[in-house]
């Protein structure tokens, strides 16, 4: 592509919706945006804040567009995969919001067709472009950390139901894509325990365990019932612990190191301290995850690039979750991952 605007079609102005019509409205490389929504006083609302954008009700108006060179879908993820799946055969770029679908053959089938049409397929895993966890990952080294012997994410508030998908498919799919983005190693087995809300019919409770064949365990726990919000997510390594906490507005990462109690005596031994050696709260950066995931796209699609969050990335979190649906129906069976 050598024009250097990109006429963008945005589908779904919901929740997020909002977000990213925001961040896309002020790029320098956005060209003409068309908004669709199907829900015609959302559609409407748009018109009475961004004058400068199209808007209909009608997906096709998108899809058939020869002007349009990139869509942008945001709305409830059971729709992801049809959608994504008319834009890829529109020839438009597509970037679709967590998680990418709902199966490891419909991921499949995205990638093959955005392959074959030589295509960008992102997905918004936007912790991947997260400034903090950026700089965490630069401490996952054997150096620093030594051996992950484990993680422990806690991801809970109160609310939003999905209507469409349970609290591990929308909370816990943004700990899994972390999760991988800071360690290479794949887990091996799943396990998931959940409670369904009786009014939804949907887990808003769920526990996930995952297990490595390098002994790592990592628990996930999300919930869209818990009267306080919760963000933490900590790493325990041989040689330092790490507290990585996202409500905090500016201690975000606090760095633990680890020494061995230099003490023979059991019972000393024994006594709970929690300063085994110094505590370091670094400095970091700060950008909106957003834009980045924007500027990301946009620049893969300028410059013939593979996005970071890419299909095969989008394909390793959804493998997880549909085994953690399996093993929720099991309540909680061990379920391996191939
Ligand atoms: N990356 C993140 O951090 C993050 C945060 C929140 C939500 N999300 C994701 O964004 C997506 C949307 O979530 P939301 O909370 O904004 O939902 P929402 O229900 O608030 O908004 C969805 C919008 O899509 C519209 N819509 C539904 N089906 C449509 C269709 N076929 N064609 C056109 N419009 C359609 C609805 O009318 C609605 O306005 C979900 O996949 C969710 O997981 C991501």
């Amino acid at each position: 592509m050598t024009k250097r605007r990109i006429n963008i079609g945005l589908i779904g102005y919901g929740y997020w919706g909002e977000k990213i019509l925001r961040n896309i409205t002020g790029h320098t490389a956005s060209g003409i945006i068309t908004l669709c929504d199907i829900d015609e006083d959302r559609a409407n609302a748009v018109k009475s804040l961004y004058h400068p954008v199209n808007v209909t009700t009608n997906t096709s108006d998108i899809f058939n567009d020869p002007e349009i060179d990139a869509v942008i879908i945001s709305t409830p993820t059971s729709t992801h995969y049809h959608l994504a799946l008319q834009a890829l055969h529109g020839r438009k770029h597509v970037l679709i919001e967590k998680p990418i679908c709902t199966s490891e053959t419909e991921v499949e089938e995205l990638i093959a067709l955005a392959a074959k049409n030589n295509l960008v397929l992102m997905v918004d895993h936007i912790f991947l472009y997260n400034t903090v966890v950026r700089q965490l990952k630069n401490y996952i080294t054997d150096d620093f950390m030594g051996k992950v012997n484990y993680i422990d994410a806690t991801r809970i508030n109160l609310g939003i139901y999905q209507e469409d998908t349970n609290v591990l498919w929308d909370l816990a799919c943004h700990d899994i894509s972390i999760i991988n983005y800071l360690i290479t190693e794949r887990p091996t087995q799943v396990r998931a325990i959940g409670r369904r809300n009786p009014t939804h019919g949907i887990e808003d409770v769920a526990y996930l365990f995952l297990y490595y064949n390098s002994g790592m365990l990592v628990q996930i726990n999300s919930s869209w019932a818990s009267p306080v919000k919760m963000r933490k997510m900590i790493i325990g390594g041989e040689k330092r612990m790490i507290i990585y906490d996202d409500i905090e507005a500016t201690n975000k990462l606090t760095i633990y190191d680890y020494k061995q109690p230099e003490t023979t005596d059991i019972k000393k031994s024994k006594l709970i301290d929690y300063r085994l050696g110094d505590i370091t709260i670094p400095k970091y950066e700060i950008s909106e995850a957003l834009k980045n995931v924007v500027d990301e796209f946009y620049n893969c699609i300028l410059h013939n690039k593979t996005p970071l969050a890419n299909g095969e990335n989008a394909m390793a979190v959804v493998k997880i979750l549909e085994k953690a649906q399996e093993s929720l129906k099991l309540n909680g069976a061990i379920i391996p991952l191939a």
